[in-house]
């Protein structure tokens, strides 16, 4: 008799709160736009949100609205790019889910995974539906489309797609993927995806585990999180401080993060039903920073707060109406036969401060410009040309992501070049609009190579994870061997149908380490970013299976450089090398994120681009094999004859002992032979390292290059680094900073005492 009425009571209580709160909609309920401009009798409770048909075209679309003042703002669709729908349409809650019947035909919308007893549309814009013991059988915030609303998640592999236009739901030209790495990027639609197509990332790169994700919360507070921690467990705070805090004393908030139709995902705050304003935007900039804003063949100019998009020369506009569609060429396309046909049939003209983010398919240093022009001339794949800081970048259609940029107050200029053939397809249309007057005309300025073009977004937005059978493919199953470190075979191979080349180390002698130590040390090398260091792509990490995925170098090694059989490098040649490696070490040391000793620095491990630049290899592997750089260790790293000799005294390794390295390298750069050579004339010159001291002693450093002509003093103080380098007691040796201020002429330098104490 006591428990009863409680209980009752108790119950009655559920029941009532669960249907005043969720605004329970039952099986069986249906209902028609009837002809109005939006229509639902499906609202949530406060009346923020409704589900229903909003007007799209002629007809209608179905999703998810938030009632603004002046428009309605729609925060979800339902197949969104089906044609809209007829007034006659109607939408119905069954067992299996929503289902949507216009014309006699019936289609499943939100296709439920159990069966469904009623549905609620919620005040935070979720529209759900449920089974009997109420549990969620579907629910419209695990299918985004533009937009994420406060309590919303994009999960690890998720992506927001833009809108074709603000009254057009249908799939628009950009996307924002929540990448499993943990990096958030935007990219336009239909592109590899690549680093080169990127136009904003958050910069997460590297991480792995597929448990990144981006979270808004109910107030305002952005985040990419790691795993689904309630405490926000944040990586990355998109937008965090000023909102957060913000009291607003009853008045209703609502936030909603959308990628918009223009390629800018902003955040929005909505107060009180408002239209909504913009709190943030990525990425920062203007239009013309969204690559792809404008369609291919055609540039993004910034003026007067507006994009424009106007058709590179020997191009019309695809729709002159919309111009962001890109344009197309005016000319018809002779057969190609090489250099002479095309001077006929085309001109090359010039275009000052144009400049595209695509990667070139063919890169050459060029003293001048019109060398630059007239080698694409000739060239039947090239349609466009760069010249840019001495190097000529040639392109292949279409031209994408080009824009013109001015910067004044710089040197140096880049010059595009465009083929343009001289017979014209066809008339031009007589009803065609005529261009209006381009917003600013085409000046010549100079403009500076550091424009903000890239955004500093490059190759180096993310580390990608490579399966294993993936990597067999892009290496015909390993078949080309480039050369053995001492980690494993190097083989060559090729990404995305043999645009980009690639270099694939299999990793042998590990420590039987697990997969996140692995993964840990990825993370660090793949934050690693320097013009001397060959850049890690990314890495493959399948059962035991350890490989990793590097740029490849064309140019083989400085060994093979300094003791092979051709041309040896010339001096201005070498002392740029060493400054490069130097640089490339200093930044291992005191510049990156976490300092990594390289501990096998030697000519083999340092390799040489199309440019000759050299640039450092198998750095930060060393940890792999070790544990604990900073102990003691019985077993000796590196390679005979360029290690320090503390390894063989049982004291501690430190940054020092990458210093005598480079010490020693440094001496081979300068004398173009092996610090160890029992070829040679006298006795003496056997071990390098002592003789350069001899030398020094004497004031016979010319004797070290007899076959060139040499400036002592560069040599001389190329020498005396080289011999602080190497000096047996790691605390004498110098820094790399200090290596590196010393080789640039800027600190002046002792006279080094004998390396070898003893
Ligand atoms: C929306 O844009 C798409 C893509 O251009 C187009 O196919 C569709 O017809 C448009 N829909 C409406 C209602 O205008
Ligand atoms: C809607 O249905 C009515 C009656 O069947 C029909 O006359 C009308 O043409 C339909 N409207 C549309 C837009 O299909
Ligand atoms: C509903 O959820 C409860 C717990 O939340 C669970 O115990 C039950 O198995 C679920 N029922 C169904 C049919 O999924
Ligand atoms: C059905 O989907 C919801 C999310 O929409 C999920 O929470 C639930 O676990 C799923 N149920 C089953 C049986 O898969
Ligand atoms: C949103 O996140 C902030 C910061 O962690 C927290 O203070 C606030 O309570 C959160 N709001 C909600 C509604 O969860
Ligand atoms: C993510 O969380 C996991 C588990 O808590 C942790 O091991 C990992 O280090 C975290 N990653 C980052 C990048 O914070
Ligand atoms: C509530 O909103 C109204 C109108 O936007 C504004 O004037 C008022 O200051 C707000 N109240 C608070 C406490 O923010
Ligand atoms: C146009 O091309 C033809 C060859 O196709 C050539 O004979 C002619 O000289 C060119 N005309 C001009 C103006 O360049
Ligand atoms: C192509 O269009 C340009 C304007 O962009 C014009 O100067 C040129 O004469 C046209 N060429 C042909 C072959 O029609
Ligand atoms: C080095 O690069 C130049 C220019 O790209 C090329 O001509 C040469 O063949 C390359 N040498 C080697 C050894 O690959
Ligand atoms: C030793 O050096 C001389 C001249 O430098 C050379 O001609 C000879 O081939 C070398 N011998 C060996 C075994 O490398």
């Amino acid at each position: 008799m006591d428990g009863t009425v409680p209980t009752m009571v108790f119950l009655m209580f559920i029941y009532l709160s669960s249907l005043s709160i969720k605004a329970d909609i039952p099986l069986g309920s249906s209902f028609s736009p009837n002809g109005g401009t939006h229509s639902s009798l499906w609202v949530s409770p406060s009346g923020v949100f409704s589900f229903g048909f909003y007007k799209q075209g002629d007809g209608f679309g179905v999703g998810i609205w938030l009632d603004g003042v002046k428009n309605v703002i729609v925060v979800w669709s339902a197949n969104r790019d089906d044609p809209p729908v007829t007034s006659n349409a109607t939408l119905q809650l069954t067992a299996e889910g929503i289902n949507l019947v216009d014309q006699g035909q019936g289609k499943l919308i939100a296709n439920a995974n159990a069966t469904t007893f009623y549905a609620s549309m919620h005040d935070s814009g979720n529209f759900v539906l449920y089974n009997k013991e109420s549990n969620i059988t579907w629910q419209s915030f695990d299918y985004p489309t533009d937009t994420i609303l406060g309590d919303q998640t994009l999960p690890s592999g998720g992506q927001l797609v833009s809108s074709y236009s603000n009254t057009n739901h249908s799939t628009g030209r950009f996307h924002l993927k929540m990448q499993d790495d943990g990096n958030l990027v935007l990219y336009p639609l239909n592109t590899d995806d690549e680093p080169v197509d990127a136009y904003w990332s958050s910069g997460n790169s590297g991480f792995n585990g597929f448990r990144f994700h981006l979270y808004l919360n109910k107030t305002g507070i952005l985040v990419i999180r790691n795993g689904s921690d309630l405490n926000l467990n944040a990586i990355n705070c998109l937008h965090g401080d000023s909102f957060s805090n913000n009291n607003n004393n009853g008045n209703q908030t609502i936030y909603r993060a959308t990628l918009d139709y223009d390629g800018f995902f902003r955040l929005y705050v909505h107060v009180n039903n408002g239209d909504g304003s913009k709190i943030e935007n990525w990425p920062k900039g203007n239009a013309c920073a969204v690559r792809a804003f404008c369609g291919f063949n055609s540039y993004c100019t910034f003026s007067d707060d507006q994009p424009y998009c106007q058709c590179l020369q020997g191009f019309d506009y695809i729709d002159p109406n919309e111009r962001t569609l890109g344009c197309k060429r005016n000319f018809s396309e002779g057969e190609c036969r090489g250099e002479k046909d095309n001077a006929a049939s085309y001109n090359m003209v010039s275009m000052e401060n144009i400049n595209w983010g695509d990667r070139a398919y063919s890169k050459a240093i060029m003293s001048q410009e019109e060398e630059c022009s007239s080698s694409c001339l000739a060239d039947c794949n090239c349609w466009a040309a760069l010249y840019d800081g001495g190097v000529c970048k040639k392109q292949e259609p279409p031209l994408r992501y080009v824009k013109r940029t001015i910067v004044a107050n710089s040197a140096t200029t880049t010059t595009a070049f465009l083929k343009v053939g001289n017979i014209s397809i066809g008339h031009r249309k007589v009803n065609d609009k005529p261009v209006p007057d381009q917003p600013l005309p085409i000046i010549k300025t100079t403009s500076s190579k550091a424009t903000n073009w890239d955004l500093g977004l490059n190759e180096e937005v993310a580390l990608r994870r490579f399966s294993y059978s993936e990597l067999k493919q892009a290496t015909k199953g390993f078949r080309e061997e480039l050369g053995k470190g001492s980690f494993g075979a190097v083989y060559k191979g090729s990404l995305y149908k043999g645009k980009r080349l690639i270099a694939v180390k299999r990793l042998e002698k590990l420590v039987e380490d697990g997969e996140r130590e692995f993964q840990a040390e990825m993370r660090a090398i793949g934050k690693t970013h320097h013009r001397n260091l060959v850049r890690l792509f990314g890495y493959c990490a399948e059962g035991s299976k350890r490989l990793l995925v590097y740029e490849y170098m064309s140019n083989s090694s400085l060994g093979k450089l300094l003791f092979g059989d051709g041309r040896l490098p010339e001096w201005n040649e070498r002392v740029r090398i060493a400054l490069n490696i130097a640089r490339g070490i200093l930044y291992l040391h005191e510049e990156c994120e976490a300092p990594i000793i390289h501990c096998d620095i030697k000519p083999q491990n340092i390799l040489m681009d199309e440019f000759w630049t050299a640039k450092i290899s198998d750095f930060g592997l060393a940890k792999l094999l070790m544990p604990d750089q900073t102990r003691t260790f019985t077993g000796v790293r590196g390679t005979r004859g360029y290690v320090a000799p503390e390894w063989h005294k049982n004291i501690p390794i430190s940054v020092k002992a990458d210093v005598y390295s480079y010490g020693i390298v440094l001496l081979e750069i300068i004398c173009c032979r092996r610090n160890l050579e029992v070829n040679v004339s006298k006795p003496e010159e056997i071990l390098l390292s002592n003789w350069v001291y001899k030398c020094f002693i004497a004031g016979e450093l010319n004797k070290l290059v007899l076959w060139e002509d040499v400036d002592i003093n560069i040599i001389e103080t190329m020498v005396k680094v080289a011999l602080w380098c190497i000096q047996d007691d790691p605390v004498i040796r110098p820094t790399m900073k200090s290596v590196v201020l010393m080789l640039e002429g800027v600190t002046n330098i002792a006279i080094p005492p004998p390396p070898t104490s003893s």
